[in-house]
């Protein structure tokens, strides 16, 4: 027996393994961890703390570019925005973290998987419905659903019972989860949502009010859909994310406060910092507008609806998600031009963009004459838009008299 554990070096991933190797025969745990950019806090001496914690093994998979390049860029192209502010930042990583889980399992025969999600949360329900989609013969084991440990009191008792080091402190206020994209916070004083946020609670973004009194621009270049230069330097999918986050977090951009439906149905308050993302996605719509015409996007933004609740849900292994992509990805083929950003005190506002696909003219804009647009055709125009309601207000008031 052989289970492949979802590993943080955190309290709880760590009581997770010798809690498997005593209630699942003495199976050997093999540490997965995936790299997605969280930072190399919870990284460093990963391996030899999943050893001393008693696993066989540990890889640590770098999945950093693949995570921007196929993951971030083609979520962007659907514009997907949860509940109207959640820039998705955990879910988007789960199903790349799933993936990599997944492919070492199979890469070491293992006959289980195992996560450390909570039984109340989003998360379990992603990772799960990912490893249904990319193999479904594994067993899950979820231990949080299991075991009767409730505080992190009672896992450190349990390590310390068996004399297993660990270095986390009896007292952790929030739960957060960091990537390349983003990090998240929960618990605490946030669980009462009348309660401000303190400012311990944001890590990776200054404070709006302490942010530079003078403004900053950032300029990015987009060819079909991908960005391929800011600032003019040609950078890869991971250090342009780096490079944005650095510039947008000192300038206080990206944070949010919310209330969001989990899907488990039950609201959760969390507030989540998305520096570089905020930029980012506000540069790729500021192009759209000049490129996609009414009809065109609105379908893309119905798109983006869509594919929040998919992505937030944990559907992206599914033939729906692969559809929703294609329509994103298609329009992106004529997302090709540059934008500049402005970013002060919190905020990223789009200041100029220019492409050479915009339907965007200078000249049939300004009401001087022109060849493309005759005035006196607007008026046939409007008879028939709006022959409906002049039909319905005619019957009304025959009906009337
Ligand atoms: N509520 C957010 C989401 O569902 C963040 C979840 C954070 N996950 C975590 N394991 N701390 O996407
Ligand atoms: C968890 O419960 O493991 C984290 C929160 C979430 O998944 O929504």
């Amino acid at each position: 027996k052989k289970v492949v554990l979802a590993y943080s070096g955190g309290l709880d991933t760590s009581a997770i393994i010798p809690w498997l190797k005593e209630n699942y025969d003495g199976c050997e745990v093999v540490a997965f961890c995936a790299d997605v950019g969280q930072g190399d806090e919870e990284l460093d001496g990963i391996k030899e703390k999943a050893i001393a914690s008693g696993a066989s093994e540990c890889h640590v998979v770098d999945l950093k570019e693949e995570f921007v390049k196929d993951y971030i860029y083609p979520i962007l192209k659907t514009g997907s925005v949860y509940e109207g502010q959640y820039l998705l930042g955990t879910s988007m990583a789960r199903p790349v973290i799933a993936k990599a889980h997944v492919e070492v399992a199979l890469k070491v025969g293992a006959d289980a998987v195992c996560h450390g999600c909570t039984g109340k949360g989003n998360d379990q329900v992603r990772f799960e419905s990912c490893f249904a989609a990319l193999a479904p013969q594994l067993t899950v084991i979820a231990p949080w659903r299991e075991w009767d440990m409730v505080s992190r009191e009672d896992l450190l008792d349990y390590l310390a019972e068996r004399d297993i080091p660990c270095s986390a402190s009896l007292t952790k206020i929030y739960s957060r989860d960091a990537n390349a994209w983003h990090i998240s916070h929960e618990g605490g004083e946030l669980e009462d949502p009348w309660c401000e946020p303190s400012k311990e609670v944001w890590t990776m973004t200054v404070d709006p009010m302490d942010a530079p009194d003078t403004p900053e621009t950032v300029q990015l270049s987009f060819k079909e859909g991908e960005l391929v230069a800011v600032d003019g330097k040609a950078l890869s999918p991971y250090e342009s994310l780096v490079y944005l986050n650095d510039k947008a977090a000192a300038h206080g951009v990206g944070r949010i406060d919310i209330v969001e439906n989990r899907l488990v149905g039950m609201k959760s308050r969390g507030c989540y910092e998305t520096p570089g993302g905020t930029v980012l996605m506000a540069a790729y719509k500021g192009l759209e507008t000049l490129i996609l015409d009414k009809e065109s996007l609105k379908f893309r933004e119905s798109v983006g609806l869509e594919f929040s609740h998919v992505i937030y849900d944990g559907r992206w292994f599914t033939p729906l998600a692969e559809a929703q992509l294609a329509a994103a990805a298609s329009f992106a083929t004529r997302v090709t031009g540059d934008v500049v950003v402005k970013m002060y005190k919190g905020t990223a506002t789009v200041t100029q963009r220019r492409s050479p696909n915009s339907l965007y003219s200078e000249e049939f804009a300004t009401f001087g004459a022109d060849d493309v647009y005759d005035q006196s055709h607007a008026e046939g125009f409007i008879r028939l838009f709006s022959l409906s309601s002049r039909i319905t207000a005619m019957n009304e008031q025959t009906n009337k008299s």
